[in-house]
């Protein structure tokens, strides 16, 4: 007789954890479009050493990719005199641009402090001929202008003795004498030059103290301030995707995507080839069109020259999206994600309370119509190069013939209610919600932070039960029932065995990656012939092994790939082990994926899988951030035990509609994963 523990409910303190850029006194999320400004010692040099243009790395990163000594480097501030860098131009151009804030770059890796600080001369008001502090004189330029001041702040730094050194990476680990002189310049930063409406940090690898202590010291003298994700440890406002990177799926939480105008470099390059900027321009404001379908802000960077002149190509791209946005502004600000959950090759979309705008930016589709799944609602109003119609669930678009020539056009339909996502309308299946966990540059990937259940029950429920394998035994969760929170300890109950018949493994194979991030996800089979992460060097060894430590160098990624056979369709229990990150791949699906407690050396847990019948690829990410060692453990389990929990939940009602919610409890950040995948619900 299974032991009924009910367990004693707890009504949590309802944390009012509300994402600080949707509340309604900070406009950053609404703001959807902003200037990133890359300018410093490196701008004199325009990607060129002794004469030599230097193709390898950003021109930003000049010093470290053309090993210019530090004492060398230093000399390019005796002579750097930008004399046409003129703020309140850069102001205008971006409120043409139709750029809500500027962000530009107090320090970057090089260690050149673009504004006067106590903390080091080798600053731009001590050691140029000018004698100017570029934050003062931006921050004064953008408070003039009507225009948000934000900067960018490099948590590494080539130039400080108490610093780590150049590598291949920018993200070491930052030793504490160097974290006391961020907090420093920081402070500084945060207390000279008015309101911030962002700090975006970049770079470094920071231990969980150090990013909440520059989380905390921003947010003391500018509590609306947006710190980037970049930040670490998920001491976070806004989570910062990789350059020039867009996520593949909607995030539950503010994100930016950044771009440079080439992918190539941030920092002027006086040799660029740069070609067409109306072609720029087209190719840029679709990124915008992207990011902001998807929810997110976007970042465009300029580059301005070694005298301090904004690069004409670049001036030219804003000014033409800016005249766009004079023109269709309203598809963009203020508006929040598309309520479909894929993206379409016609286009963008974005909403606006019960208004949804249809971006063409695409390609027009070979029939000239599409159809969206719209239910419950009423289309009042359709403006634009369409004919639309809304029959039952299906919103019926017909595009004009020059719906897709010239200009990009926009089709905006008003409802009688919001579309909102469809999954927010099923009923007893698992919706994710994706939060953005980010640890350091290479090391952030979209997490599952909680699971929801619309239930619409019939039977008479007094509760629901959880199952799932040992190593969830013991894991505080919450659970709230229509917004009610309760907490459970998930309990070693009786294990009942689920293996329904024998597997066998074979066909095992190891593969060790040089650099990788950790946000790549699979969605396609591995294979022996083929280096994952599209790294030539890597190549897969038939190993006899299900564990093993390697060696490990920062950045790299073990993969182990094995072959599962089974005589049926059936669940088993997997034993997985890793070290700082590990995911792991049944038939190309990322089943589970999240980062281990930081500077952990080594974990397994039991992972439930679901099988096919036959052969199965089961793939295991075993992920090193800092340790010297990645040990890793993949093989079928020979404890096939799920234990159970039955749940009471006092208002659970019979025939009625809930909202069940579980996250794992005490989570010191919001965007980390619940890792909750081996938890089944049933009601
Ligand atoms: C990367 C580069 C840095 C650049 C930043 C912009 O971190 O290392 O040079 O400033 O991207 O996003």
């Amino acid at each position: 007789m299974r032991r009924t523990a009910f367990i004693s409910l707890v009504i949590l303190a309802v944390t009012a954890s509300v994402a600080k850029a949707q509340n309604s006194s900070n406009t950053w999320y609404d703001d959807k479009y902003s200037m990133f400004i890359h300018f410093g010692l490196y701008s004199a040099l325009g990607g060129v050493w002794e004469g030599n243009e230097i193709h390898r790395g950003y021109s930003e990163q000049i010093q470290s990719h053309a090993g210019i000594y530090s004492d060398v480097y230093e000399k390019v501030a005796d002579t750097f005199d930008p004399v046409n860098f003129n703020a309140d131009e850069i102001v205008a151009l971006a409120k043409r641009a139709g750029m809500r804030s500027v962000v530009i770059t107090s320090k970057h890796h090089d260690g050149f402090c673009m504004f006067k600080t106590e903390t080091t001369d080798f600053n731009s008001y001590d050691s140029t001929p000018s004698h100017r502090d570029y934050m003062m004189e931006m921050s004064e330029a953008c408070r003039r202008g009507g225009v948000k001041f934000g900067m960018y702040f490099s948590l590494v730094d080539w130039h400080y003795p108490g610093a780590s050194n150049i590598t291949s990476h920018n993200a070491n680990p930052i030793p504490e004498v160097h974290h006391q002189l961020n907090l420093a310049q920081v402070k500084e930063l945060v207390t000279r030059y008015g309101d911030v409406s962002e700090l975006w940090f970049d770079m470094g690898s920071l231990s969980p103290q150090q990013s909440r202590e520059l989380y905390n010291l921003v947010h003391e003298y500018q509590p609306s301030c947006m710190v980037s994700g970049r930040l670490g440890n998920g001491y976070y406002d806004f989570a910062v995707m990789s350059d020039n990177y867009y996520p593949e799926a909607t995030l539950q939480t503010p994100w930016q995507s950044c771009a440079s105008m080439f992918d190539e470099t941030w920092g002027y390059r006086s040799w660029q080839v740069r070609g067409s900027s109306h072609d720029k321009a087209q190719e840029k404001l679709r990124s915008l069109i992207r990011v902001a379908s998807g929810g997110g802000n976007f970042l465009l960077n300029i580059g301005p020259m070694d005298d301090g002149a904004v690069v004409p190509f670049e001036a030219a791209v804003l000014e033409e999206i800016g005249k766009w946005l004079d023109r269709n502004g309203e598809a963009i600000y203020g508006t929040t994600q598309s309520p479909f959950r894929s993206r379409f090759a016609w286009g963008g979309v974005t909403r606006k309370s019960n208004v949804l705008y249809l971006i063409l930016s695409g390609k027009r589709p070979s029939s000239g119509e599409i159809t969206l799944p719209v239910k419950d609602n009423k289309l009042l109003k359709a403006e634009g190069p369409a004919k639309v119609k809304l029959q039952k669930d299906a919103l019926s678009v017909k595009f004009d013939a020059d719906a897709y020539t010239g200009d990009i056009k926009v089709v905006k339909l008003t409802f009688k209610r919001p579309v909102l996502p469809a999954e927010s309308k099923q009923t007893n299946t698992r919706i994710t919600k994706n939060s953005y966990c980010c640890q350091d540059y290479y090391t952030n990937y979209r997490s599952d932070v909680s699971y929801t259940w619309n239930t619409h029950s019939t039977r008479k429920l007094a509760g629901v039960c959880f199952t799932y394998t040992a190593t969830d035994v013991d894991k505080q969760v919450e659970v709230t029932l229509d917004g009610k929170p309760y907490a459970y300890t998930l309990h070693k109950d009786a294990p009942k065995s689920i293996m329904q018949a024998r597997v066998a493994e074979s066909n095992r194979y190891v593969c060790h990656t040089r650099k990788s991030t950790f946000d790549a996800d699979a969605h396609d089979l591995f294979s022996p012939s083929v280096s994952p992460d599209g790294d030539k060097e890597a190549k897969w060894q038939s190993v006899a092994l299900d564990h093993q430590t390697v060696e490990a160098r920062p950045f790299q990624t073990v993969y182990v790939m094995e072959t599962v056979t089974s005589p049926c369709e059936q669940e088993v229990i997997m034993e997985v082990g890793a070290g700082n990150g590990v995911e792991l791949y049944v038939n190309g699906y990322s089943v589970m994926k999240h980062l281990n407690p930081y500077r952990c050396a080594y974990r397994m847990e039991k992972v439930r899988v679901n099988l096919r019948p036959g052969d199965n690829q089961i793939v295991l990410r075993a992920y090193n951030r800092h340790e010297r060692n990645i040990e890793w453990h993949l093989k079928v389990s020979d404890d096939q035990n799920i234990y159970s929990t039955p749940v009471y939940l006092p208002d659970f009602r019979k025939s009625s509609s809930h909202t069940v919610t579980i996250r794992q409890a005490d989570e010191d950040s919001q965007h980390k994963d619940c890792e909750l995948y081996n938890l089944r619900m049933i009601f």
